[in-house]
C-alpha cells in the first residue's frame, strides 16, 4: 500500500497515444503527440487494501486530529499520487463538502430527488481547492519557487491561497474586465502577482504557456494532471455520502473540462476497485455562448475540437478552447452521459431557483439545474431518477450578477431582455423605506400577498 513516507515514482500516461513516462521525464503534454497526460492509477506493483477496508479507513480518518486526515482530499490518499519522502501536503482542510437535497429544484425539474454536491463550500469558495492542494504540494516538493495559472477567477483565487500557505510565489493571468471582483480580490489578498490581461481566458492561456516554457514556473491550470487527481476525491466523497450506491445521474458544468474529466476518472477507478457496482451517467452542461464541447460532440462526433469565441455572463465558464476536451469525451462515452447547452436566461433562472432552495451558487454552477430541466424534457433523465448537481462555486463569488438579477437589470439593453421577463417572479429587489414602523409593516403586508 502507498504511504506518504515511501518515495515512489509517479507515472503519467498520454490520453492520445497511451505512452507511459516517469513524471520527472515529462512536461504537461506528451513529447510524442502533444496530447494531455493523466496520472496512471493504480501504480504498477502497488497493492491496495480491499474495498471494505478502504471504506472504513477513509471514514475513520474523519475523526482524526491530523491535518492530512482532516482534509477531504488527503484522507483518500490511497487513490492519490504519493507525495513521498515524508513530505506533508499544503492543506486548508479542503473537501468534506456537504451534500444537500434540493426539494424545490426537484419539483421544478420534475424528478424524484435532486442533490447538490456543494463544492462552493471549500476554503476559497470553489471546487478548485480539491485539485490545488495536490498540485501545489507537488510543486513545493519539486522545489518550485513560482507557480502560475491563467484563470476565469476561481483557479487564481485557489492557487494564490495554496501558494501563500506553501511559501511559494504566484502569478495570475486573468482576462481584463471579465471576471468577478470577488475572485480578483481573493488573488490580491493572498499576495499573487495579478495581471489583468487585455484578452480572453484562451488568450491568457496562450501567453502563459509561452511564459512557463521560458521560466522555471510550475503551471497550475487543469492541464496539470495532479490537479485532476485531487478533484477525483469529490466523487469518492460523494459515494461515501451515498453509502456507495451511485445515483442515476451526475451533472456538472463544463468550461476547460478538467472537472468532468476528473469525476469520470474517479468513477471508473471506483468501479475497478470494487467500491461501487456501476457508474452514474455523467453529463456536462455548457452555456450556449461557450459551447465548444456541445458542438464537438454534435458536429464532430467527439473526434475533433470545435473551438468557439466564448461569451457568457457565467464568466467562470467563458472558455472557447477547452484543454481537456478529449478526456471529457471519453467520460461521456464511458458513462453513457450526454451534453447540453443552456441560454443566459435559463442560467439566471436556475441560479435563483437554487437560491430559493436556501443553497445558492455562482452562475456557472447553475447551468447544472438549467441543463437538468432540459434533460428531463428530453426524457434522458426520468421522473424516478436520482440526480446530483455538482455546484462548483459559492453564491458570494459573483455578487454583481445576483444584485443585477434582483434589481431586474441583468439583461437590460441585451438581446435577452424580452426572454428575461420569466425571471420577474424570482426577483427580490432591495426595498428602500422611510425610517418608520408603518412603512415596514406595509411592506410585510404586501410581501404576504406575493406567491
Ligand atoms: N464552475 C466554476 C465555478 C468554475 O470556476 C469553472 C472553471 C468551471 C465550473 C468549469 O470547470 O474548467 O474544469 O470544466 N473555472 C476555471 C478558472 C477555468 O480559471 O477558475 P472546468
Amino acid at each position: 500500500m502507498s504511504t506518504s513516507t515511501q518515495t515512489v515514482q509517479v507515472l503519467l500516461r498520454c490520453v492520445g497515444c497511451g505512452r507511459v513516462t516517469l513524471v520527472d521525464e515529462s512536461g504537461l503534454t506528451c513529447a510524442v503527440c502533444g496530447n494531455l497526460l493523466e496520472v496512471l492509477f493504480p501504480l504498477p506493483g502497488f497493492e491496495l487494501p480491499d474495498a471494505a477496508t478502504l471504506k472504513s479507513l477513509w471514514l475513520k480518518r474523519r475523526t482524526s486530529r491530523s491535518a492530512e486526515d482532516q482534509s477531504g482530499v488527503w484522507r483518500f490518499r490511497e487513490i492519490l499520487p504519493p507525495l513521498g519522502g515524508g513530505q506533508s501536503p499544503i492543506t486548508l482542510r479542503e473537501g468534506n463538502t456537504p451534500l444537500y437535497e434540493l426539494s424545490l429544484c426537484a419539483r421544478i425539474a420534475g424528478v424524484r430527488q435532486v442533490f447538490a454536491k456543494h463544492q462552493g463550500m471549500n476554503p476559497t469558495g470553489s471546487f478548485k481547492d480539491t485539485g490545488m492542494t495536490v498540485a501545489a504540494s507537488f510543486a513545493r516538493k519539486d522545489g518550485f519557487r513560482w507557480v502560475a495559472c491563467a484563470s476565469t477567477g476561481n483557479t487564481s483565487a485557489s492557487m494564490a491561497a495554496y501558494a501563500a500557505r506553501g511559501g511559494m510565489k504566484s502569478l495570475v493571468l486573468i482576462p481584463e474586465g471579465k471576471i468577478s471582483w470577488s475572485k480578483l480580490s481573493q488573488a490580491l489578498e493572498y499576495g499573487a502577482v495579478t495581471c489583468q490581461v487585455k484578452t480572453d481566458f484562451d488568450g491568457c492561456m496562450r501567453i502563459l504557456n509561452e511564459v512557463v516554457s521560458r521560466m522555471p514556473i510550475y503551471l497550475l491550470n487543469s492541464i496539470n494532471p495532479f490537479r485532476l487527481e485531487g478533484q477525483k476525491t469529490v466523487a469518492f466523497e460523494l459515494m461515501e455520502q451515498f453509502d456507495w450506491q451511485p445515483p442515476d445521474h451526475v451533472i456538472v458544468p463544463g468550461g476547460n473540462l478538467g472537472n468532468s474529466s476528473a469525476l469520470g476518472k474517479a468513477f471508473l477507478e471506483m468501479k475497478d476497485l470494487g467500491l461501487i457496482s456501476g457508474l452514474p451517467k455523467i453529463s456536462v452542461i455548457q452555456a450556449e455562448g461557450a459551447n465548444a464541447l456541445v458542438r464537438t460532440v454534435r458536429e464532430k462526433g467527439g473526434k475533433e475540437l470545435v473551438s468557439v469565441h466564448a461569451e457568457t455572463l457565467a464568466t467562470a465558464i467563458r472558455i472557447g478552447n477547452p484543454a481537456s476536451w478529449k478526456k471529457a469525451v471519453r467520460v461521456l462515452e464511458a458513462s453513457s452521459g450526454t451534453v447540453e447547452q443552456v441560454s443566459e436566461v435559463e442560467i439566471a433562472l436556475a441560479k435563483a431557483e437554487i437560491g430559493a432552495d436556501g443553497i445558492g451558487c455562482e452562475p456557472a454552477s447553475a447551468v447544472t439545474l438549467a441543463g437538468l430541466k432540459k434533460l428531463v424534457k428530453q426524457g434522458f433523465v426520468k421522473a424516478g431518477d436520482s440526480v446530483v448537481l455538482v455546484l462548483t462555486g459559492h453564491l458570494l463569488k459573483d455578487p454583481d450578477f445576483t444584485l443585477k438579477f434582483h434589481r431586474g437589470d441583468l439583461f437590460e439593453g441585451t438581446p435577452h431582455e424580452k426572454d428575461a421577463r420569466v425571471l420577474v417572479p424570482r426577483q427580490r429587489a432591495p426595498i428602500v423605506l422611510d425610517a418608520s414602523v408603518d412603512a415596514v409593516l406595509r411592506t410585510l403586508e404586501a410581501a404576504e400577498k406575493r406567491p
